[in-house]
């Protein structure tokens, strides 16, 4: 192949051309879309830093959960609110908690849109830590049984997926084992298996109202210099049965995402988190660049690295482009 022979150009003189030649395709199908679901009634609040995302009550979960359905997009999943935070986090598994209330009125009005839970503590406790505290510290073993009771709890109240994203050693099996011990055989696992310790969560804290009161996740979310321990992470979580493999966030780790495509055949998701998501809209929102432009260029680019499936607040936008 050389030049003047070759000459790339040919395959890009029209759009007939690149779509017959293109590689890489960002579907509907591929998209999961994030809600926040507010004890309350009657609420519908703007996050500040997440233009058009909302925190919101019941009602108005339902009524977008129809919104999405109607886009053709397949799976929301979601993230709660309680009414009373405390220290063990027991709204996360009480079966009237504000998720699993918002999964039975998401199941009873749209029944075919699949719903995912997001399995962790740290929206529940007063101390905003992932898990059980014990000596400053986040207690690994004694919070397992409480993600695997939250995950229970989920599964009764009709979740398709649960997603453990707390990252404590061993939550996967844990949940597989007592979902397996009470008829949930079913019910996949998505592990937030590669969760970094990222900055780029900051709008989410606010939106959930997750933000640690004392230290940080670095005793349990992983180190954003690292890539190997990546591999140790994804292996314990297929050796605990995992069905599907996250990396979290996405826009700063494509490597990451390629690397677990390549090793392992688990379905991958992508998490475009918060802060990339509010990075566009604000660099968008002063015209400094174009918004939906960048926004299908970036999920096109996870999906490019390696990512099946990608969880985004862009969702909804990017289906109404699509859907054209
Ligand atoms: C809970 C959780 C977080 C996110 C998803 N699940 C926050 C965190 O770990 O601090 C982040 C999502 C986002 O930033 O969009 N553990
Ligand atoms: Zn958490």
């Amino acid at each position: 192949m050389f030049f003047p022979e070759y000459r790339g150009r040919r395959l890009r003189r029209n759009d007939t051309v690149r779509r017959m030649v293109r590689e890489t395709h960002l579907r509907v199908d591929d998209l999961i879309y994030p809600m926040f679901s507010a004890f309350g009634e009657n609420i519908k609040s703007e996050i500040p830093s997440m233009p058009g995302i909302y925190q919101q009550s019941i009602e108005h979960i339902v009524a977008e959960a129809k919104e999405v359905h109607a886009l053709g997009i397949p799976a929301v999943i979601l993230f709660g609110i309680p009414e009373e935070k405390d220290p063990l986090g027991q709204d996360a598994y009480n079966d009237e908690g504000i998720i699993q209330r918002t999964i039975r009125a998401i199941k009873d009005a749209v029944p075919e849109l699949l719903v995912i839970t997001d399995v962790c503590m740290c929206e529940y406790t007063d101390h905003g830590h992932c898990g059980v505290i014990k000596d400053g510290d986040v207690d690994n073993d004694a919070t397992l049984q409480l993600l695997a009771a939250e995950a229970l709890s989920h599964a009764r109240a009709g979740a398709d997926i649960v997603a453990p994203s707390d990252m404590m050693d061993g939550r996967v099996a844990a949940i597989r084992e007592l979902l397996d011990a009470n008829g949930f055989n079913q019910i996949p696992v998505m592990s937030y298996a590669v969760k970094y310790a990222s900055a780029y969560y900051g709008p989410f804290r606010d939106a959930a109202d997750s933000t640690p009161q004392f230290g940080d996740r670095r005793s349990y979310q992983m180190d954003p210099a690292n890539r190997i321990e990546a591999f140790r992470e994804a292996t314990l979580d297929v050796q605990e049965s995992a069905d599907f493999l996250m990396v979290k966030p996405a826009l700063a780790y494509l490597d990451i995402l390629r690397d677990i495509k390549e090793r392992f055949d688990l379905p991958l998701v992508a998490y475009n988190v918060s802060g990339e998501y509010s990075m566009i809209k604000a660099a968008a929102e002063k015209d400094w660049i174009d918004g939906d432009r960048v926004m299908m260029e970036t999920l096109l680019g996870m999906k490019r690295a390696g990512a099946d499936l990608i969880i985004t607040y862009h969702a909804k936008e990017a289906a109404r482009l699509l859907n054209g």
